[in-house]
């Protein structure tokens, strides 16, 4: 291709066939005023659905009061998402703002190495924790490692939710041990609570420290604030990013007692983390969740999506709450092209017969409906 004709923007995924020009709840719109139903949801991102009036306001009012000033000032509205971020995790004492989900992961593990002084990670395999250097050290993901093999830290990777591969590996080695509580990427992948419960004792009893990343699973997507609560684990750090502040670039690092205690000032640092934009984003957001019934939501829609795919070509809902895998077996690529015929938009996964649900948590009857009937349909068609 001749260097002319490369796009201004340079690509990273294969787009949708058609531009996104507008959102408002739980569909987007394209350019020529079709509407789509969003069970991807912007990558798990729009929690209060597109556009929720109370955080486009809240936004509106912030950025007439004002938009940016680092944390070199003390900004009272970003000690108040603090805290309410805070409560809203039961747990954690405090938080670290940053700006996406890699970054959160990012600055987890590099406290987990200072704090511990040790040189090491256990991940999972499937696991996924974003693109910079430590979270792809962690990633278990071949196609962005490589090239990079070289620049990361090492990492001992076991089957993700196998209570005895945990007896195979010596936890004192590790640093940290990051998990997604439910594997999104990996086709919506579960574990037992007595596995989280054997990990955490392990880790207690190491001192190797136990993050847990909820930048999917967080925010009531799971009909819980964070999947540890389901779980009933305290991990020493939790991160968070995607439905956080309903769209605004914003991660959290949620830090228990005992850390919080071992990072000193000038340990953490960003220039747009806490950004007085994505606090009033945040905490429009949590207002929505919480004043909206939008974990109850969840569980019910994810009650209504099991019951309703029952008998067609899925063979097994994966998940819960709104984070939700469809098992279609060699059908699945097929369904989600039929489902997008539908105007409904549905995500892909690292398995070829596994499609994602993760739509806003606000997501209607009807919408849910559209989906249900249009599976049927599809598995009439496809016997
Ligand atoms: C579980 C999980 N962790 C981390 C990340 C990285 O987040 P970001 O793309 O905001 O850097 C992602 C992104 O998809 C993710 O799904």
């Amino acid at each position: 291709m001749h260097i002319d004709t490369l796009p201004a923007l340079q690509s990273t995924y294969a787009p949708f066939p058609f531009p996104i020009v507008r959102g408002l709840g739980d569909q987007v719109f394209d350019d020529q005023g079709c509407a789509y139903w969003d069970f991807y949801g912007g990558h798990c991102v729009c929690a209060t659905g597109h556009c929720h009036p109370a955080v486009a306001s809240a936004i509106a009012a912030q950025a007439q009061e004002l938009i940016f000033y680092s944390t070199a000032a003390r900004v009272p509205l970003r000690d108040q998402a603090a805290q309410e971020l805070v409560d809203f995790a039961q747990g954690p004492a405090s938080v670290f703002f940053c700006n996406s989900g890699a970054e959160a992961n990012e600055n987890a593990l590099k406290i987990a190495l200072k704090v511990t002084g040790r040189k090491r990670f256990l991940a999972f395999q499937g696991g996924w924790h974003g693109r910079t250097l430590l979270a792809l050290s962690v990633t278990d993901d071949p196609k962005i490692r490589q090239g990079y093999e070289d620049f990361l830290v090492p990492t001992t990777f076991l089957a993700f939710g196998d209570l005895a591969a945990l007896e195979t590996v010596d936890f004192s080695n590790f640093a940290g041990v990051i998990l997604e509580p439910v594997q999104s990427m990996a086709g919506v992948k579960t574990a037992g609570t007595d596995w989280f419960q054997a990990l955490q004792a392990k880790c207690r009893a190491t001192g190797a420290l136990l993050i847990f990343d909820e930048i999917q699973t967080g925010f009531g997507r799971l009909g819980q604030p964070f999947a540890s609560h389901i779980y009933g684990v305290q991990p020493d750090i939790t991160t968070c990013a995607k439905g956080i502040a309903s769209g605004l670039p914003m991660g959290a690092v949620l830090l228990s007692t005992d850390v919080a205690s071992q990072v000193k000032p000038g340990d953490l640092g960003s220039t747009f983390g806490g950004a007085p934009l994505a606090c009033a984003a945040l905490r429009a957001t949590l207002a929505v969740i919480k004043g909206e019934g939008l974990m109850e939501n969840a569980t019910k829609a994810e009650e209504a999506l099991k019951t309703g795919l029952a008998g067609t070509v899925v063979q097994e809902v994966r998940g819960s709450g709104l984070l939700l895998g469809l098992d279609a077996g060699a059908q699945a690529p097929a369904l989600k092209g039929f489902l997008q015929t539908k105007r409904i938009l549905v995500g892909g996964s690292g398995d070829a017969a596994v499609l994602r649900l993760m739509p806003p948590l606000n997501i209607s009857e009807v919408g849910l409906q559209a989906l249900i009937d249009a599976v049927h349909q599809f598995s009439k068609g496809h016997p």
